[in-house]
């Protein structure tokens, strides 16, 4: 039997510390040992969303006994250990350098390789975790910074299809659960109020719905849901307001996921047509339910990561590096922290006014 590599990822890009020793089995499938993640919600309920100072210094905090505790539960010894992969970007720098250094220095002292890792191409190779997945697939990109639909060809190479022209899904997710005076972080909080609710109550705009291609766009629907948030009086209202905003996030999404369809079969030739929906906006039952049903009548297998492994988590960053170990595909030690960090380098900037589509 021969020795499986052994990963140890680490993530600190926002308000979650977490780290994970994720292997492989004989057949190459992933085996996630341990999953340690400490969230911050307390630290920043008070404010109402992430305050960037506070979240580094509780990374600070937490990072010894959170990779302490990954690898006392993983039941593996820490000279086990074949690598060492970090988030290095997209995220907030005072955070993503406390998982990088920390990363960077047990490398170092372990004397084992180094992976910097992008938070995007974590959650792009999230459903690894639990299933099989074969490049090329396409993917729809959900999370609480991003929203996008990419061609995933390989390791490492995106072509991005579409993307929001301005606030990504689970940022609309969140305001709109702020505006109907669910505590941070509300989002999640939105599918389980729409259950109480008419979504045929309120008639919500959907911005660039017969333009654009796939690329998407929420800013309208916040103003929308802002203007009638004010003048809501009763509980059920607010219900029939999450119940209208789910519904139209809903119809946003089928529609522009056909239109991505067509446009992944444009630049791919697959014997099987994958469809994987990533993020933590990926882990609303509705959406989930709602895009497997679309994938079923064009034909698309559609996977997802398991709910627990949508937000943000550390076995989704050793499973990047897991597929780089294998391909000796390292880090130097002066890697930096890259606020900004798009999957495909070459996709044009689509955000802000006169952005022409
Ligand atoms: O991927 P993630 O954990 O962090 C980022 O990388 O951004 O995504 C967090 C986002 C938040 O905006 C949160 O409100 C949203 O995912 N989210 C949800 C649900 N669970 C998390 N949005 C809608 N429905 C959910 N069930
Ligand atoms: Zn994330």
């Amino acid at each position: 039997m021969s020795k499986k590599p052994l990963i140890l990822g680490i993530e600190s890009s926002c308000d979650e510390t977490a780290a994970s020793l994720i292997t492989e089995n004989e057949q190459g499938i992933p085996v996630v040992l341990s999953n340690i993640i400490s969230s911050q919600v307390d630290v920043h309920k008070e404010f109402g969303g992430v305050v960037p100072e506070l979240a580094a210094r509780s990374h600070m905090e937490k990072i010894d006994w959170i990779v302490q505790k990954a690898i006392d539960d993983s039941g593996r010894k820490i000279e086990e250990i074949d690598a060492v992969a970090s988030t290095a970007g997209p995220g907030l720098i005072v955070c993503l350098s406390v998982g990088l250094s920390f990363g960077k220095a047990f490398a170092s002292a372990l004397n084992k390789p180094f992976i910097a890792v992008n938070h995007l191409e974590g959650h792009a190779l999230s459903p690894k975790l639990n299933s099989k997945l074969n490049y090329p697939y396409l993917l729809l990109l959900i999370s609480g910074g991003h929203s996008q639909f990419l061609n995933v060809q390989s390791l490492g190479k995106y072509k991005r299809l579409g993307t929001t022209i301005d606030d990504a899904l689970g940022e609309a997710f969140d305001k709109t659960a702020k505006l109907l005076g669910i505590e941070f972080p509300g989002g999640p909080q939105i599918e389980v109020l729409a259950k109480k609710g008419d979504p045929n109550k309120y008639d919500l705009p959907k911005p660039i719905f017969n333009k654009g291609g796939c690329n998407l766009s929420f800013a309208g629907l916040k103003t929308a849901i802002l203007r009638i948030a004010k003048n809501i009086k009763t509980e059920q209202e607010k219900f029939d307001l999450a119940a209208s905003f789910q519904k139209t996030v809903e119809e946003i999404l089928y529609k522009k996921t056909k239109i991505a369809f067509r446009e992944f079969e444009k630049q791919n030739k697959p014997k099987e047509k994958i469809f994987v929906v990533a993020g933590g906006v990926a882990a609303n039952k509705n959406i989930r339910s709602m895009l497997k049903d679309l994938c079923n009548e064009e034909n698309y297998k559609s996977m997802f990561p398991p709910i627990e492994l949508c937000g943000d988590n550390a076995a989704m960053i050793a499973m990047v590096g897991l597929e780089r170990f294998k391909l000796k595909q390292f880090n130097d030690l002066d890697h930096p922290a890259k606020p900004r960090w798009p999957l495909d380098e070459n996709a044009a900037f689509l955000k802000g006014a006169g952005v022409q589509l």
